[in-house]
């Protein structure tokens, strides 16, 4: 489908000749809620409490962007002001160009919206296509059933559907099925931009990354932009921008990758060893070696070791290390960081800078 380009919506990169279209851009939005409870003597007490704080953050068209951020970070808050379900009490919202707080009608055709699983609305005697079909009459007036019929068919299709499985009703379906029925539902009045609240929670390892995947597909094949509220930091690897978000606040926002080498020294690449029984003593210990920048254990005996250099010395100076202290080494191997290596050590540091700030601790 080809799409008009909005007054304002095109920004053009320092260094890039190409212009890209802003399909999603939050500025400064902050959201504040308030609440009242009674105090002694009988009196009303009314309470600001801020859960959004100053956050910024853009996609262009044809990104996955992936928000990530702990339970409570502010993940659906800012996922319900992008679909303009809440006002922002201060700060702007766009969506392909148009501006959420004040054209909010005209904002929301231009995306598709799935709930976090415990609100998602497929009718269980329906089939997997009356859903989307059901669901498309509602949204698209003035379309032939015929073509909302067929959008249904090729939506579902790309998610994986066989003609006899749309056929299913939604109450046989399993839950990664049901979850891309409802990915289905959001996609059938064709928008530019699919939006998605936590879509892999409730799904076991292996449907989380059959859901992405099939993500992954609609994105390549209909070229439309993905925004995906997680938890889960699989979604990591699908996203080509990521807002990371603690405590209603941006602390990054970038290119996975380049966010992993801004952090982590050697771009990445670290020692992987393996000792037969690891502890907390022996995590320190090689902590404390001078090139050592970061330790992460990343099972249970084995640790990731990120230094200044990464190279045979610096894997001697380990080996060196655990012979002094008497540990036998199982293993030990060149490796690289993942992104949940990469969140663990940045969200440590921020949790420690906050400690900082409150006087309530001292960094480790
Ligand atoms: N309407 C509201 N009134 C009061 N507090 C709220 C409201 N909505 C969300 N919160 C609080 O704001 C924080 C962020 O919530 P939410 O955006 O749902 O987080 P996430 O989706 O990252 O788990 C939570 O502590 C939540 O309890
Ligand atoms: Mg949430």
């Amino acid at each position: 489908m080809a799409r008009a380009a909005p007054p304002g919506g095109f920004d053009l990169p320092t260094g890039d000749r190409q212009v890209r279209r802003k399909i999603i851009d939050l500025r400064d939005v902050t959201v504040t809620v308030s609440s009242t409870k009674f105090s002694l003597p009988f009196k009303l007490k009314r309470t600001i409490t801020t859960i959004v704080q100053g956050v910024s953050f853009h996609s262009y068209e044809g990104e996955i962007l992936g928000l990530i951020g702990e339970s409570g970070a502010g993940k659906s808050t800012i996922l319900r002001c992008i679909t303009g379900q809440m006002k922002p009490s201060r700060g702007t919202v766009s969506v392909a160009g148009i501006d959420v707080v004040h054209h909010k009608n005209e904002a929301i055709k231009r995306f598709g919206y799935v709930p976090q699983l415990e609100l998602i609305s497929v009718y269980d005697h329906f089939t997997a296509l009356e859903n989307v079909y059901y669901f498309g009459k509602m949204y698209l007036s003035g379309v032939g059933d015929e073509q909302i019929k067929q959008r249904g068919k090729e939506v579902l299709s790309i998610l994986g559907f066989k003609e006899a499985l749309m056929g299913k009703k939604a109450k046989y379906l399993s839950g990664g099925e049901k979850k891309r029925v409802s990915i289905a539902i959001g996609m059938v009045h064709d928008p530019e931009i699919l939006l998605l609240d936590e879509p892999t929670t409730g799904l076991d390892i292996s449907l989380r990354i059959q859901v992405l995947n099939y993500l992954k597909n609609l994105n390549k094949k209909l070229g439309i932009s993905v925004v995906i509220v997680s938890h889960d930091l699989e979604i990591a690897q699908y996203c080509t921008r990521i807002v990371l978000l603690e405590k209603g606040r941006v602390i990054e926002f970038g290119d996975p990758e380049v966010l992993i080498n801004k952090l982590l020294p050697c771009e990445g690449r670290a020692i992987k060893l393996e000792v037969a029984e690891l502890n907390e003593e022996i995590i320190d210990s090689i902590r404390s070696l001078p090139e050592v920048k970061f330790v992460i254990k990343t099972g249970r005996n084995d640790v990731k070791i990120f230094a200044e250099d990464i190279d045979k010395v610096m894997i001697s100076k380990v080996i060196e290390h655990c012979d002094n202290i008497n540990i036998p080494i199982a293993s030990i191997t060149l490796d690289r960081a993942d992104f949940t290596s990469y969140y663990r050590i940045r969200s440590k540091l921020e949790k420690e800078k906050n400690q900082t700030v409150d006087g309530s601790a001292q960094p480790s």
